[in-house]
């Protein structure tokens, strides 16, 4: 078996109004200042957990975070300079993976003389100084259990992964009653998201047993709910479920991480502004149908974490799952078609060389992925 490494935050908590035991945790009674990033729908929720804080006697300032999309490198430097003069010992991001990207790089960017163009890559961090708490607010990204987080070049339209074991949270609270009034549309996006995440990190080039368990369980938890919880947002059972799932997904990104799934997304992301979670749930069917051959046995596991029965072969199987993806897909009003969102076959080659250029999440892929390749997957979604 080969060796791998699990870096996880130090403490994970789990459960419904864990939000407010964010005051009490440890660090916060060993920190003195503490800044708050907050999505702007969270404020009202979040509030409750600063004043205790502040009741304490600790220093407090509260960011809002209400930037749509995908953060950019000036956004992330004018948090930075809005937040540095507070010299923060303590950094807590509440939000969606946008949010809690941003609140990563604060923590490991205040007071250290790296700009944050020096430390994109796999890395490049030289340290953090700051405490981190993450408190995620959708189920999808996983950005709360992973030492990854995403910021757009504005100049190049490029999506740049900052990678580092340093942008792994200390703490973090997943707390599934946040997740409750998030609407249908994104529930579906970020959903289909942590089922990439789980999907990618089975069928990986880089598969371990160590974190198998985590990605079958997350597809088995994110496939029974998700349609549940778009279709009825207060059902707490299944946005628990999701939740969970999520963690599971998160739990893949650092050991093994993603493939060509979500390198192929990067263009529609970066250049066209596509949802991260739509773009991901679009592509995930085709890519799928194109690596299988590389891994039959492992396709056929996935499908049946899917819900799928033996069909006689496992690529018979395989293929049984893909269906049964796309009908949960269709199910949770996720568009199905490339043209659905806006793309047309003469931007293919330029979406394609963008994806070829994440030779970190490609390396990954059970199946090697050519420019050609590529751009036979997309026309396969006109
Ligand atoms: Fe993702």
């Amino acid at each position: 078996m080969n060796s791998i490494i699990l870096q996880q935050p130090g403490k994970i908590v789990f459960g419904e109004n864990s939000l407010q035991q964010v005051a009490d945790d440890t660090i916060i009674l060993t920190s003195e200042r503490i800044l708050f990033l907050v999505a702007t729908p969270l404020l009202s929720a979040a509030e409750a957990v600063w004043e205790k804080i502040s009741e304490q006697g600790k220093k407090v300032v509260v960011i809002e975070y209400n930037f749509p999309g995908e953060p950019t490198f000036g956004q992330f430097d004018n948090l930075l300079n809005k937040s540095s003069y507070f010299r923060p010992d303590c950094v807590i991001g509440i939000g969606g993976g946008s949010v809690l990207d941003c609140a990563k790089l604060l923590a490991a960017l205040t007071e250290n003389t790296q700009k944050v163009e020096e430390i994109v890559g796999i890395g490049f961090l030289n340290g953090r100084s700051k405490k981190l708490i993450c408190v995620p607010t959708t189920s999808g990204t996983g950005s709360e259990m992973s030492p990854n987080a995403i910021l757009l070049n504005e100049a190049t339209s490029a999506k740049s992964g900052i990678i580092s074991p340093f942008l792994v949270p200390d703490a973090c609270y997943i707390d599934p009653v946040l997740t409750v009034s998030l609407p249908a549309r994104l529930t579906a996006e970020t959903g289909m998201d942590a089922l990439s995440h789980c999907i990618e990190a089975y069928t990986n080039k880089f598969a371990h047993p160590a974190v198998d368990t985590y990605a079958l369980r997350g597809i088995e938890l994110i496939t029974a709910n998700l349609q549940k919880a778009c279709e009825d947002g207060s059902n707490l059972e299944a946005r628990s479920a999701l939740s969970l799932g999520s963690m599971y997904g998160g739990l893949c990104l650092g050991p093994v991480n993603t493939s060509a799934v979500h390198a192929l997304s990067y263009g529609l992301g970066g250049k066209f502004h596509i949802a991260h979670g739509l773009a991901n749930a679009i592509l995930l069917p085709e890519v799928l149908r194109f690596n299988l051959v590389a891994d039959p046995k492992r396709h056929a596991d996935v499908a049946k974490a899917l819900g799928v029965t033996n069909q006689g072969s496992d690529e018979q199987t395989a293929l049984a799952g893909i269906e049964k993806l796309i009908e949960l897909s269709k199910a949770c009003k996720i568009p199905q078609r490339l043209t659905d969102i806006g793309i047309t076959e003469e931007i293919l080659p330029e979406l394609a060389d963008i994806a070829m250029n994440v030779t970190r999440l490609l390396k990954n892929n059970p199946r090697i992925v050519t420019k050609e390749d590529a751009i036979e997957i997309y026309k396969k979604l006109l």
